[in-house]
């Protein structure tokens, strides 16, 4: 069991495959010089198995792939299907944009539940945000795994001045399909052009859709992110996801692994504990993921601050989030 000072038990793991992605969004990853890291310095897929079966033997019950984009990796699909074999609850973070192309590996896989980026309904604007064309591509593959009864959350990251306006439009969407849209906080990360103008809260969310809908608070699970609520009658639910403002860090079960091999124990966290050197020179990695998690800070969710008006977005020393996988 990995357990940390305030007894927080940690049996999610959110592996990164890929720094790479098909799209480009500001608020992600920083718009100049960005290299994407070489092949040779990714776990490659036997060492992601082999590392994953550590952290499994260790009392982990749930595994999130992330990326960057994880399905553009040439080889997901044998991650997947490796991954398959272990005891675990097997999820996926995607941009949507390849879905079609890897949803029979998912069912095969047993993946059950699909989380899809889409911070906007309108096509011109999913442009500006992504610099890349694939609107159609998105909303379709959405649909589709919908119809082939998937359990689909859509994330919507919330940012004032630019996609604030369509909180009705994705809760209109919930009203006619079964898809769980969660509008999420704007989190500062290097590079992201984060202000803290810009942060819509979850206050403002619920207060711009409560003044158009009557809507129910349901219950949460007890490590989720989010806070779920349903528009009466609607098949599909909204959430919000108060990462700035109302940080959830108390029921924390969450560590990741970056793709080039290094555990974070926090989403914020500077602190990296590279577990693939060790791994490749035949070392044992247990003790390194339990100091890790025995460092982990109380909160740090917000950002080291309540106050998030006073982040300077320019001095963060985090990773940017396309390296880390949210
Ligand atoms: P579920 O397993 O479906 O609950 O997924 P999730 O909400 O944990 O993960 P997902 O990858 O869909 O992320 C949704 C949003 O929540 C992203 O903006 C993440 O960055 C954010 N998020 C996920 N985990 C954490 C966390 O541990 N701390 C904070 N502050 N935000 C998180
Ligand atoms: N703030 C909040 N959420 C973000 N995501 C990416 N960057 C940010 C950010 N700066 C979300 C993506 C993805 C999830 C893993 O993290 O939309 O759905
Ligand atoms: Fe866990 Fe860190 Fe996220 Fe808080 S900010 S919920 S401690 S990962």
């Amino acid at each position: 069991m990995i357990q940390d000072r305030y007894n927080r038990i940690h049996d999610y793991l959110r592996i990164s495959l890929t720094d790479n992605c098909n799209l480009r969004c500001f608020y992600c990853m920083p718009e100049e010089d960005y290299e994407f890291t070489p092949a040779s310095k990714l776990m490659q897929v036997d060492e992601i198995l082999a590392i994953s079966e550590i952290f499994v033997s260790m009392g982990v019950n749930k595994i999130r792939l992330t990326g960057g984009e994880p399905l553009v990796r040439k080889d997901a699909k044998a991650i997947m299907e490796g991954l398959s074999k272990l005891p675990v609850k097997l999820t996926i973070t995607t941009n949507g944009v390849r879905a079609h192309e890897f949803v029979d590996t998912f069912e095969t896989a047993g993946i059950r539940s699909v989380n899809v980026s889409l911070d906007t309904l309108n096509a011109d604007r999913f442009q500006l945000l992504t610099r890349r064309n694939q609107f159609a591509t998105v909303k379709n593959n959405i649909e589709m795994l919908v119809n082939r009864h998937f359990h689909v959350k859509v994330n919507m990251v919330v940012m004032k001045g630019i996609n604030e306006t369509e909180l009705l439009d994705f809760v209109g969407w919930t009203k006619d399909l079964p898809v769980h849209v969660r509008f999420i906080e704007f989190m500062p990360f290097a590079g992201n052009k984060w202000q803290h103008e810009k942060v819509f809260s979850w206050q403002e969310m619920l207060e711009v859709i409560t003044t158009v809908h009557p809507v129910e608070r349901l219950s949460d699970g007890a490590h989720d992110t989010d806070k779920k609520y349903r528009v009466p009658g609607s098949p599909g639910t909204f959430a919000v996801i108060s990462t700035m403002s109302a940080p959830f860090c108390s029921t924390c079960n969450r560590m990741r692994l970056t793709a080039d091999g290094k555990m974070k124990n926090c989403l914020f966290s500077r602190e990296e504990t590279d577990l693939l050197t060790t791994f490749r020179q035949g070392g044992d990695i247990r003790p390194l993921i339990l100091k890790s998690i025995a460092e982990k800070a109380k909160e740090l969710g917000g950002q080291f601050t309540s106050d998030y008006a006073h982040i300077d977005a320019s001095k963060l020393e985090n990773r940017s989030m396309i390296t880390i996988g949210g």
